[in-house]
């Protein structure tokens, strides 16, 4: 890598960043396609995002992704916020456009695309989505999109299910609500054909599962959103019954394919991206 004085910078703020495999795919694309650029993980801790922005401005930064926890408040230091992004008040994405910065959300359609290169039967499927947080919203928007028979929403607090349910269309949307502890659940889930978990257990050794493992079956696929730990103890059950399993693995990939796109306007070598990210966890 070679870093002069019109070296573009890009990067992504989040908090705790820890490893993020975010660098490796993109620096991977900027190799691949020779391009003078470089992205860099930015750890911004929760109350400096607002300095954070200004210093894209000032420092001239050409494009950031933005996690965990700083989606949604982000999008009141932006000069605007487009599209799905502004729907559902989650920027995963910032471009800056000759010194305007605009919000965009990713994470939808890289859903939409990791679904597609899996195969996923989506159209007309009857789908159980685990959690109510910022990534089972962009997961919802994703399945309407994609034609999705029906949404059965589960979430510990019900409160919250319903305001993520109401955001995104509700009941016309064909989104049904119930908490984790309602009666009916198990019963739902057994129907479903595909099965996915937004909540973030799984991401801890000792985290219990979000669902009964025992009502997996053939012919379902289980999606975790979850990719690091790799496989959970959720992907692990589903492979045990026999139903596909699939991780959150190619969501980061996709959603950083889009948004490379938007900052660059040229698509990315995608398995250079796919196979930077694979070796980089690895080594992480
Ligand atoms: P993200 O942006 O990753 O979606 P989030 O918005 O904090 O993160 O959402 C976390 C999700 O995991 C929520 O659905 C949360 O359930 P609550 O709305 O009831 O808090 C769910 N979650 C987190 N810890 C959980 C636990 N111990 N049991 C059940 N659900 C849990």
């Amino acid at each position: 890598m070679n870093i002069d004085g019109r070296t573009e910078i890009y990067g992504i703020v989040g908090w705790p960043l820890g490893h993020t495999r975010s660098p490796a795919l993109h620096n991977a694309a900027f190799e691949r396609m020779g391009m003078n650029a470089v992205y860099v993980p930015m750890p911004v801790a929760p109350g400096g995002l607002r300095a954070a922005v200004e210093g894209v401005r000032a420092l001239g930064i050409k494009g950031l992704n933005v996690t965990v926890p700083h989606k949604v408040e982000v999008a009141k230091y932006l000069d605007r916020v487009e599209g799905v992004a502004a729907e559902l008040g989650a920027v995963n994405v910032i471009v800056n456009r000759d010194g305007e910065l605009v919000g965009h959300n990713t994470d939808v359609e890289g859903f939409g695309l990791s679904m597609e290169k899996s195969g996923a039967k989506v159209e007309g499927a009857e789908v159980a989505v685990l959690g109510a947080g910022g990534a089972a919203r962009s997961v919802i928007r994703a399945l309407i999109d994609a034609g999705a028979g029906g949404i059965q929403l589960f979430n510990r607090t019900l409160s919250k299910a319903e305001e993520t349910a109401d955001a995104l269309g509700g009941a016309d949307a064909g989104i049904d609500v119930r908490a984790f502890s309602d009666a009916k659940v198990d019963t739902i889930i057994s129907d479903c054909s595909i099965i996915i978990n937004a909540t973030s257990l799984g991401l801890k050794a000792d985290d219990e599962l979000p669902m009964n493992p025992a009502l997996i079956r053939r012919g379902q696929l289980v999606i975790d959103l979850i990719y690091e730990p790799w496989k959970t103890r959720l992907l692990e059950a589903a492979e045990t019954a026999g139903a596909t399993a699939t991780n959150g693995y190619g969501m980061l990939v996709f959603q950083a394919f889009e948004a490379f796109r938007l900052w660059t306007g040229s698509a990315p070598p995608l398995d250079a991206m796919w196979e930077a990210g694979l070796r980089e966890g690895l080594n992480g």
